[in-house]
C-alpha cells in the first residue's frame, strides 16, 4: 500500500518508519522535503520511503496519515491539496492543543467551554475529559 505522511515531526517519522518496516512504500509531505532531517529520515527507513511536498504526498497516497501541528494543520491541508485526498482514507493523528507565548498548552473547547459556545453533541465528555479525541472536537 501507498501511505503519504503529511508532518514530519515524531509522529510522522515514527508512524512512516513503521509503515516502511511494515512493506508499505511511504512518502513524507513537508514545506521543506529536501531538508537534512528529511533526508536523513529517507536514508536510516530505507528503499521504501521517501520525501515530497504536502501535495506530493497527499497524490501519492492510497492511505494517508495527518501529523501536524495543529495550528498548520489548514494550512497544510491547503498545500496538500484536497483534491489529492479525496475519496481516500485519511487518519487523522492531530491533537488540537494551542500553545501561550510561554509555552504552556491549552486546548481549543476548554476556552469553548468558558465563554458558553453552544454545543450539539459530545459537550459532556469534552468537558468531563480534557483527552477527548480531535474527532469530537469536530462535532461543533
Ligand atoms: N495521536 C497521538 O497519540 C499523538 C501523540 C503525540 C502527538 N500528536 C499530535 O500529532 C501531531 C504531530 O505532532 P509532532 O510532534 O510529530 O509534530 P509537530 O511539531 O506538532 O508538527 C510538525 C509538522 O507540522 C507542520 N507544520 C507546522 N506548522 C505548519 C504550517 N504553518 N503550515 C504547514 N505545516 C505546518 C510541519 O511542516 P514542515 O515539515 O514543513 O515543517 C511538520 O510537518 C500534533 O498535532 C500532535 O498534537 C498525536
Amino acid at each position: 500500500m501507498k501511505v503519504g505522511i503529511l508532518g514530519t515531526g515524531e509522529v510522522g517519522r515514527t508512524l512512516g518508519a513503521g509503515f516502511a518496516g511494515l512493506g508499505h512504500e511511504v512518502r513524507i509531505g513537508s514545506r521543506e522535503p529536501g531538508s537534512d532531517k528529511l533526508r536523513a529520515w529517507a536514508e536510516k527507513t530505507g528503499a521504501r520511503a521517501s520525501s515530497g511536498t504536502f501535495a506530493e504526498a497527499a497524490s501519492f497516497a492510497e492511505v494517508a496519515v495527518l501529523a501536524t501541528l495543529w495550528t498548520g494543520t489548514e494550512s497544510a491541508l491547503r498545500l496538500a491539496g484536497p483534491e489529492n485526498l479525496a475519496g481516500k482514507v485519511v487518519i487523522d493523528a492531530t491533537n488540537p492543543l494551542l500553545f501561550d507565548p510561554a509555552g504552556r498548552r491549552s486546548w481549543p473547547w476548554a476556552t469553548a467551554i468558558r465563554v458558553g459556545s453552544r454545543c450539539s453533541v459530545g459537550c459532556r465528555t469534552r468537558a468531563s475529559s480534557r483527552r477527548s479525541t480531535p474527532s469530537a472536537m469536530r462535532t461543533w
